[in-house]
């Protein structure tokens, strides 16, 4: 068995899985789920402050699945890009409550996980309030919530002026807390890793890297937003990609511990962040699309992998990858002879592949697509859209 233990600001968490904050964490019952589901932690969703309350409530139908359960194949096979719009601000609980249930949380689950409480103030004198509260509960960890797009008159101002409101929130917090925390960054900023690093400066003990972004669709015959008709969190695992740049970029960055995670949806993404530096990665929408459960049978497959590749631990990869992510302008160009090549016995002469060469080098005949290796300049749009399979790239003989 390789070991899956990972340590961050001086706790030791079973496992890197930690269930976001989200709708699986709204009470101690769904993060203790969380925990027997098999991730080492959970954030438990976002207290919001007494200025942002309107937050407590939502409105329902709250959730839209844009190309998920349309997906050939579903429930079976899950589609890789899906959008989820929800408008679901923060826990429904004040203050009080909310300790209340962390504590019970606390009690629940004992040292079989991490419980992390998550608050979200306005201003500093909220921050504070709420520090000085959360000091008195049980909870293993605080995640200080500056990115909530929700947040009343605050989250999308901090994704503007992140790097100066943070800072201040975070010396704030920090000279009051006596447990360990993270701040987390919104992905609506200019660079996560400034904020990072800002954060890092001003005492953070970690950062959490990301919230998701907002949005909404518009429904043309209404002229109206989709759904409960305002800007909602906006996200899907197609935004691995944004992920992991910012975490590899924030890992470069700064040496306090980085919990990733923005569109993880299998045990792969979980390595991919490890891989970039991360130390913790959270899920949102794979818990809440898979089920707590899944967090075991991630970090089984995470310990195989690791078992099958001779690692001992996850220790072992953490930013392993960062040193193969070139700048673009180390990338190798204009590399000679390579062309595509099409198998006209498995060419149907669709002639999709013709419509996307803007090089002007295929042609349609009666045996099948062929290409003008002179025209060719081996960009490969040819290859990712044929439905056959049937084009394929050469590349040129290298003497060894
Ligand atoms: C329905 C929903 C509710 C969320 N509520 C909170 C919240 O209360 N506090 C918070 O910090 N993040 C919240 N998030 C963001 C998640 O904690 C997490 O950052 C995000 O979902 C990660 O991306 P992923 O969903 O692609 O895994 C929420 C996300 C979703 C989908
Ligand atoms: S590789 Fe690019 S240029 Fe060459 S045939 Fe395919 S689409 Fe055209
Ligand atoms: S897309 Fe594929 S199948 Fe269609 S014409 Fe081109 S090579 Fe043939």
């Amino acid at each position: 068995m390789a070991n899956l233990e990972v340590a961050a600001a001086g706790v030791v968490f079973p496992n890197p899985i930690i269930v976001g904050s989200a709708s699986p964490s709204m009470d101690w019952i769904g993060t203790k789920k969380g925990i027997d589901g098999g991730a080492g932690g959970v954030i438990v969703k976002s207290l919001f402050s007494e200025k942002g309350k309107l937050g407590r409530n939502f409105p329902r139908p709250r959730f839209k699945l844009y190309d998920y359960k349309n997906y050939p194949g579903y429930p079976n096979v899950l589609p890789h890009a899906f959008t989820l719009n929800s408008l679901e601000e923060c826990s429904h609980f004040g203050y009080k409550e909310y300790m209340e249930d962390v504590n019970k949380a606390k009690d629940a689950i004992g040292d079989k996980g991490i419980v992390m409480a998550s608050l979200s103030g306005v201003s500093l004198d909220e921050w504070i309030e709420m520090c000085q509260l959360v000091n008195e509960t049980t909870a293993d960890w605080v995640e200080l919530n500056v990115s909530c797009p929700f947040a009343a008159d605050m989250g999308v101002k901090m994704g503007a002026g992140a790097v100066e409101m943070t800072a201040e929130v975070v010396k704030t917090c920090k000279n009051l807390l006596k447990i360990p925390f993270s701040v987390k960054i919104s992905p609506q900023t200019v660079d996560q890793s400034v904020v990072a690093l800002a954060c890092q400066e001003a005492g953070a003990m970690a950062v959490n890297i990301s919230a998701r972004f907002s949005g909404y669709d518009l429904d043309i015959e209404t002229a109206r937003p989709i759904g409960p008709g305002a800007q909602g969190g906006w996200g899907g695992p197609y935004l691995i990609g944004y992920g992991l740049k910012n975490a590899a970029i924030t890992a470069r960055k700064v040496n306090i511990p980085i919990i990733a995670g923005l569109g993880v949806w299998d045990w792969k993404d979980i390595i991919k962040y490890t891989m970039v530096g991360a130390t913790l990665v959270q899920s949102g929408i794979g818990i809440m699309l898979k089920g707590y459960d899944v967090s075991k049978r991630w970090a089984e497959s995470i310990n195989l992998w690791l078992e099958a590749k001779g690692y001992k631990s996850i220790d072992e990869i953490r930013g392993i990858a960062l040193s193969n992510i070139l700048k673009t302008s180390e990338v190798e160009r204009q590399p000679v002879g390579v062309y595509a090549k099409i198998d006209t016995d498995k060419c149907t002469k669709c002639g999709i592949c013709k419509r996307s060469c803007f090089y002007d080098a295929i042609s349609l005949t009666k045996i099948g697509a062929i290409i003008d290796s002179k025209k060719c300049d081996g960009c490969g749009m040819c290859v990712e859209v044929c439905p056959a399979n049937a084009v394929s790239i050469a590349r040129p003989q290298v003497r060894v």
